[in-house]
């Protein structure tokens, strides 16, 4: 009995003394990772990019607005907001002070379509993907190696591996390139010697999942139909897997699944996770950007074929007009 007491005073006395720096603060897996270490008694270094807004409600809603969601996330327990940018070094160093890991669940804010499809925006440009998914992984990793204390990154990407998938063309097209600077930031990680879990999620935002499903993990970054997964799940994922040594090294599909073939909860399947073994493509970037410039032709191609044929059909319909009164 006594034994029991003390070890589960030392498993709560570890978990106080824990830090974890998260990125993606405001967002809606960032605001559920915080608010679920912060239940878990873990201290949490957030990064946030506005400054916080004493006079607004604060709320952690799906739809409240950015200030509301950092003024609640800064007043719960152990939580310390750091202002700063992931894309940049220095507010990443004052990050992960005194952290013994990060969770990066940042992604780049949705462009103007016009903006990505014309490349408007420079690669530099602190909001290009190429900043937000690429460049700060770049200084994660960076500090992770001068820190003594942080030892696991764990980033939230996506699939990424098929750069010629109706869906990563659309959302390369549209998105600065955000899928192909997600995958290069995993190959960062992988090749970095650091201990990084890259978890990819299905889609997330859908809250209606049916009961009779329940989750599954493929590790080595091997293929998983793709479904709907929720924030929440995926926060629990981005949490517990810090508690599993073996989910070091890992590259993580998550999705759903019918019952009978998953768990109700990831812990009997992060105990079973490996670490890589496998090559992943080193040259997907070409592919990437081929695939987006092709997209991006045939979609110029139907808008030329629908703008003809209906500046066509508006000629004969004002000539048939013009004949009934002339
Ligand atoms: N939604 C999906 O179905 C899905 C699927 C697979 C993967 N993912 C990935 O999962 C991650 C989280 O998804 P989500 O639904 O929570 O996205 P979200 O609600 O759009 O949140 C993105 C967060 O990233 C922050 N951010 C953007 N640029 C940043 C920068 N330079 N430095 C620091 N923070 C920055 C935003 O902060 P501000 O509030 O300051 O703008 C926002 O809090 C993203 O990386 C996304 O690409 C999403």
């Amino acid at each position: 009995m006594r034994f029991f007491v003390l070890l589960l005073l030392s498993v709560a006395s570890l978990c106080a003394a824990m830090r974890v720096a998260v990125t993606g603060t405001t967002g809606l897996l960032g605001r559920q990772v915080i608010e679920r270490l912060s239940n878990k008694n873990i201290k949490v270094n957030a990064l946030l990019r506005h400054p916080i807004d004493n006079s607004v409600t604060p709320s952690i809603d799906k739809d409240a607005k950015s200030t509301q969601v950092a003024l609640y996330l800064s007043q719960l327990p152990g939580v310390t907001m750091v202002a700063g940018d992931a894309t940049d070094l220095a507010s990443c160093k004052q990050l992960v002070d005194n952290c013994d890991a990060i969770i990066a669940a940042h992604g780049p804010v949705k462009p103007p379509p016009i903006q990505s499809l014309f490349r408007l925006l420079s690669e530099s440009d602190p909001v290009h993907s190429r900043s937000v998914n690429y460049v700060s992984v770049q200084n994660m990793i960076y500090v992770v190696k001068e820190s003594k204390s942080c030892k696991r990154i764990v980033r939230v990407t996506g699939k990424g591996e098929e750069p010629t998938a109706f869906f990563t063309v659309l959302i390369n097209m549209l998105g600065n390139m955000a899928k192909a600077w997600n995958y290069e930031g995993e190959q960062l990680l992988r090749t970095s010697g650091v201990d990084y879990t890259i978890i990819r999620p299905g889609v997330m935002g859908r809250n209606d999942i049916p009961t009779n499903k329940v989750r599954a993990l493929a590790d080595n970054g091997q293929d998983l139909k793709v479904t709907a997964v929720t924030h929440s799940q995926i926060a629990e994922l981005c949490c517990d897997c810090l508690d599993y040594s073996n989910a070091a090294k890992t590259t993580l599909t998550a999705m759903n699944v019918d019952e009978g073939l998953g768990e109700d909860s990831y812990a009997p399947l992060l105990e079973n996770v490996k670490a890589d073994s496998r090559e992943f493509p080193s040259t997907l970037l070409e592919e990437h950007k081929r695939g987006a410039r092709n997209g991006a032709v045939i979609l110029a191609s139907f808008v030329a074929v629908f703008v003809s044929v209906s500046v066509a059909v508006l000629k004969s319909i004002s000539g048939f007009v013009l004949g009934i009164f002339h």
